[in-house]
């Protein structure tokens, strides 16, 4: 039974204003931290954020008022289990998706201790699908909206398959290390600083160059998110000095796919640029994820439309607010023989709550950035804990 919930204001990775909430029932105390994206989709759930002259607007003042105020008057006194229930009755754009999100979290933990198992077997339990460790995805270069002065393309993963998780992350850091030195010596030292997911910030003339040096140094699995919604102008791609129609741009990821080892693309094109996606999967579907971000937010009305879009979805929890819907998408997306990728955001906090919801939903992968940076680690961190004790 909810005796009480607090909200507070943090900071997240980037030093923006996030939700911080604890949850007490006679279990113990349970909190988490809420993430937040940079290159949004406009189909997520909002967050509630003040608008005034604190944190330059960011402030999330209001969405503590909702937690402390609001979703605590009605949560308390029930069981946790009916958290997620009781605040989609009140609605999640007049509570706020971060301050639903915070608590939502913290009441799959307090379920979790109240049948006395981690967090990973109760949501094994929601899902119905066997625990399973998923490979990793190590964003180690990045470009975009996470970065100045990088690349276009906003994340190169590699995504190594050495059997066990813990040989996938030394794998990732031994590939991170190698590339800072490889990059030092092309580029000179300003090109190992790092962007918001931890991942190098070379100064490379385009993505075929930072694929090329990947192509050296790695023989795993390369994943990229283009977010491509960031640079669309109209309905066409701004690469470069280049503006490429849609058919242009797939030549070029046809391209990239013969020529290096690319085994996932997401969000290759914008959230409603439906024609682009369909042209792409008739091409290259049977060989390679296409893997779709925006253009699901991890909402089944969205994924029910993109059926023949893509094959595999990002699952991020603050796109759609509660741990329930979380699910239900994952279940929704097996139904449809979709891979499962859960994700991370650019905006992190050390909440490793989403290590245990991959495992849980026996997803194929997980994105938490480079393995490096302490809000990205975390995660990685909780997965080769939870290998260990499986
Ligand atoms: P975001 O980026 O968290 O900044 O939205 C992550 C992604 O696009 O996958
Ligand atoms: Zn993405």
């Amino acid at each position: 039974m909810i005796k009480s919930i607090k909200a507070r204001e943090i900071l997240d990775s980037r030093g923006e204003p996030t939700l911080e909430v604890s949850m007490e029932t006679g279990e113990g105390v349970f909190t988490s931290s809420v993430p937040s994206g940079a290159s949004k989709g406009s189909y997520e759930v909002g967050e509630l954020r003040d608008g005034d002259g604190r944190y330059k607007g960011k402030g999330v003042l209001k969405a503590v008022e909702s937690v402390n105020d609001v979703i605590a008057k009605r949560l308390k006194g029930k069981d946790p289990s009916r958290a997620d229930y009781e605040m989609l009755k009140i609605g999640k754009s007049a509570l706020g998706g971060n301050a639903v999100l915070g608590v939502s979290m913290c009441a799959c933990r307090a379920s979790a201790a109240k049948e006395g198992v981690p967090l990973y077997k109760h949501i094994s339990s929601l899902s119905r699908e066997d625990v399973s460790v998923p490979r990793p995805c190590f964003n180690i270069v990045n470009g975009g909206a996470h970065a100045g002065g990088g690349v276009d393309f906003q994340e190169f993963m590699i995504v190594p398959d050495k059997g066990f998780f813990a040989e996938n992350l030394r794998c990732g850091s031994e590939t991170y290390h190698t590339l800072k030195s490889e990059l030092e010596s092309i580029y000179g030292k300003s090109s190992v600083n790092v962007g918001d997911e931890g991942g190098f910030v070379p100064i490379a003339k385009d993505h075929k160059e930072v694929l090329e040096i990947l192509g050296k140094i790695t023989d795993s699995d390369i994943f990229i998110d283009v977010a491509a919604g960031e640079f669309m102008e109209d309905e066409k791609y701004r690469l470069g000095e280049k503006l490429l129609s849609e058919e242009e741009i797939v030549s070029i990821y046809k391209e990239i796919i013969d020529s290096y080892n690319v085994k996932g693309i997401e969000d290759p094109f914008g959230e409603d640029s439906f024609s682009g996606w369909e042209k792409l999967k008739q091409e290259i579907g049977e060989d390679v994820l296409i893997i779709g971000d925006d253009l699901l937010a991890t909402n089944m009305q969205r994924m029910r439309r993109a059926k023949n879009l893509c094959n595999a979805m990002i699952l991020k929890i603050n796109q759609i607010g509660t741990i329930k819907e979380a699910i239900d998408a994952a279940s929704f997306a097996r139904d449809m023989s979709w891979e499962v990728v859960v994700s991370h955001r650019s905006g992190e906090t050390n909440d490793d709550f989403i290590a245990d919801l991959a495992v849980g939903l026996g997803a194929d992968y997980i994105k938490s950035g480079a393995p490096a940076r302490g809000e990205r680690v975390a995660k990685y961190n909780r997965l080769s804990l939870i290998e260990k004790m499986l």
